[in-house]
């Protein structure tokens, strides 16, 4: 099947066996290996992308179902020289230790904070809590997340 689709703004193509998923179509045709493959059945959240968004586990989404879509990546998010606030204060904190859960867990967030800019503690928890994470206590996690709300409301506020 031919799927169309945007990602990280770009409009993009590809032909694929209709059984393939969003997360295979992302890493395979596109070479965007940030979204991870964990448990590839909906359980860890290492897959998650933005669509439409909306935090997705884009293990349990057939390419054929983001036909039109528009897909955000942790490729999207940033550069090397322009982090995402949520990017860097996860690194000045040291909030990962492997990482391999990093991607899912900032576009988790992101989402929260595209929608909620100012959320206590339980709203960042209950947004996370689909993202597994293997290494950590959580808490740093949750403080960069925090931090990066914080920087981003004063951003808005200075601009
Ligand atoms: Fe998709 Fe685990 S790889 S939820
Ligand atoms: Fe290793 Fe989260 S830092 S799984």
């Amino acid at each position: 099947m031919d799927v169309k689709l945007t990602i990280n703004g770009e409009e993009k193509s590809a032909s694929v066996p209709p059984e393939t998923t969003l997360l295979r179509l992302l890493r395979e045709e596109f070479n965007l290996t940030g979204a991870k493959i964990g448990c590839d059945v909906g359980d860890c959240g290492a897959c998650t992308v933005i669509v439409d968004g909306i935090a997705t586990n884009s293990c349990l989404m057939l390419a054929g179902q983001v036909q039109g879509r528009s897909i955000e990546t942790i490729e999207g998010l940033a550069n090397m020289d322009d982090y995402h606030p949520l990017q860097k204060n996860f690194e000045d904190l040291g909030s990962l230790q492997c990482g391999f859960c990093g991607p899912g867990i900032i576009l988790s967030a992101k989402q929260l904070l595209d929608d909620n800019p100012d959320p206590n503690k339980e709203e960042i928890q209950d947004a996370l809590a689909g993202n597994l994470c293997r290494c950590t206590g959580y808490t740093k996690i949750v403080e960069a997340v925090a931090d990066a709300a914080r920087e981003m409301r004063g951003n808005r506020e200075a601009a």
